[in-house]
């Protein structure tokens, strides 16, 4: 069908990364890469990338027709919202998550090929296309959000919640209270629930049951024995653990998909076993994944709309032709694009490069600046 394609013998270390730029790049209905045989890891130990991009595929996501027209799409996603029907999970006792289980010191984060995704990322991400779940400690009420995840060592995760998301409210609640905040971080998950942790679903509504509304049928979670927070039966790797009040690191940069860095390294709370209780339970911060043969991972990708657009990419032809010979400078500009500051020299006015695109020389003289866009 085309719809995929499967990559084998890349570097987890920057390599995977820029494929998954390269091969998407704003094209319509691009295929989602499959990486296997990953270096350094063992055939089995896949990353799925790109899994949103055709819209056979996002029509397949949230159980729309196939042949679905771009339009027919926009329009049936309407009548959801409009709609809004929702259906909570079911708790079941057994699942394909729990075929391996880890505790204690047989957790190992790096047992998963945890990419290094840009040159001046702040460390290797796990979470990329992944959801967390966190509960209210006063209204009971569970979220399921998306914010990245990065892997400090073997079993220390930090996490970038922005101010005002619901994850990080409910964080803020345990901490006042001077306790540890109860997380499960999820990879390798339904797309469809990456999808919607993504979007802002209203204060108090669990996202689990807007997946259910729209799939027909509940999602089907088993209980955290950690947390007791919901973990969806087929998820593909779930760290049950708690964020610490009391334990920071640095954590980020981290390059948002467009190709520039939002923020610098911030010190954030970090994800672990309690330190006053670990010595006495080892198991206290618990990794459940399904069995090697299935591990993947979900992840976003990185745009570089430049190659298809200015003179020369008008017909398909001619596009290709200056993909072909631009590909290998825009492996290096990749690499360095992420890097980008906020304005590309300084007094510089220009807005794109706060966007993290570079701009042409003539349009800085424009704007009364000149300079070399750096
Ligand atoms: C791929 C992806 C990664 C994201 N990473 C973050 C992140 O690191 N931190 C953050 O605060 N929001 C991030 N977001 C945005 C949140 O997922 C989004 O605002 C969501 O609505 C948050 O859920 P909440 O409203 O339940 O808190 C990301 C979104 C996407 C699509």
């Amino acid at each position: 069908m085309g719809e995929l394609k499967i990559v084998e013998n890349a570097d987890w270390n920057i390599e995977i990364g820029a494929l998954s730029v390269l091969s998407s790049k704003h094209i319509e209905n691009t295929p989602a890469l499959l990486f296997d045989r990953i270096k350094d890891y063992p055939a089995g130990y896949r990353i799925l990338v790109g899994f949103f991009e055709s819209l056979r595929r996002s029509a397949l996501t949230t159980n729309l027709p196939v042949d679905i027209t771009r339009e027919g799409f926009i329009e049936a996603c309407r009548r959801r919202l409009a709609t809004n029907f929702s259906i909570p999970p079911v708790t079941v006792s057994r699942g394909p998550i729990l075929e391996n289980v880890y505790q204690g010191d047989d957790i190992d984060l790096f047992k998963f090929p945890v990419p290094f995704w840009h040159k001046r990322d702040g460390g290797r991400y796990i979470g990329t296309g992944h959801v967390i779940i966190t509960r209210d400690p006063d209204d009971g009420w569970v979220n399921v959000g998306c914010y990245r995840v990065m892997v400090y060592d073997c079993n220390t995760l930090g996490m970038n919640i922005s101010p005002g998301k619901h994850g990080r409210m409910h964080r803020a609640k345990y901490f006042e209270k001077g306790k540890p905040c109860p997380v499960v971080a999820c990879f390798g998950v339904d797309p469809l629930l990456h999808m919607i942790a993504t979007r802002p679903e209203p204060y108090g509504k669990c996202e689990f049951d807007a997946v259910g509304g729209i799939k027909g049928e509940p999602v089907e979670v088993i209980e955290g024995e950690i947390t007791g927070l919901p973990i969806p039966a087929y998820a593909e790797i779930a760290v049950d653990a708690e964020i610490l009040p009391d334990q920071g690191k640095e954590e980020g940069p981290f390059s948002e998909w467009t190709g520039y860095y939002a923020s610098g390294e911030k010190t954030e709370p970090v994800i672990k076993s309690p330190p006053s209780l670990s010595s006495q339970r080892s198991n206290h911060h618990r990794l459940a994944g399904v069995s090697p043969h299935r591990a993947g991972r979900a992840l976003l990708r990185i745009a570089a709309r430049r190659i298809h657009s200015g003179p020369g990419g008008k017909s398909r032809r001619a596009g290709r032709e200056r993909r072909r010979k631009l590909l290998p400078s825009l492996l290096n500009r990749h690499l360095d694009q992420a890097a980008l500051p906020r304005s590309c020299a300084p007094g510089c006015i220009c807005r794109q490069s706060m966007l993290g695109r570079r701009l042409s020389r003539p349009l800085h003289r424009r704007r009364g600046r000149r300079h070399r866009c750096l």
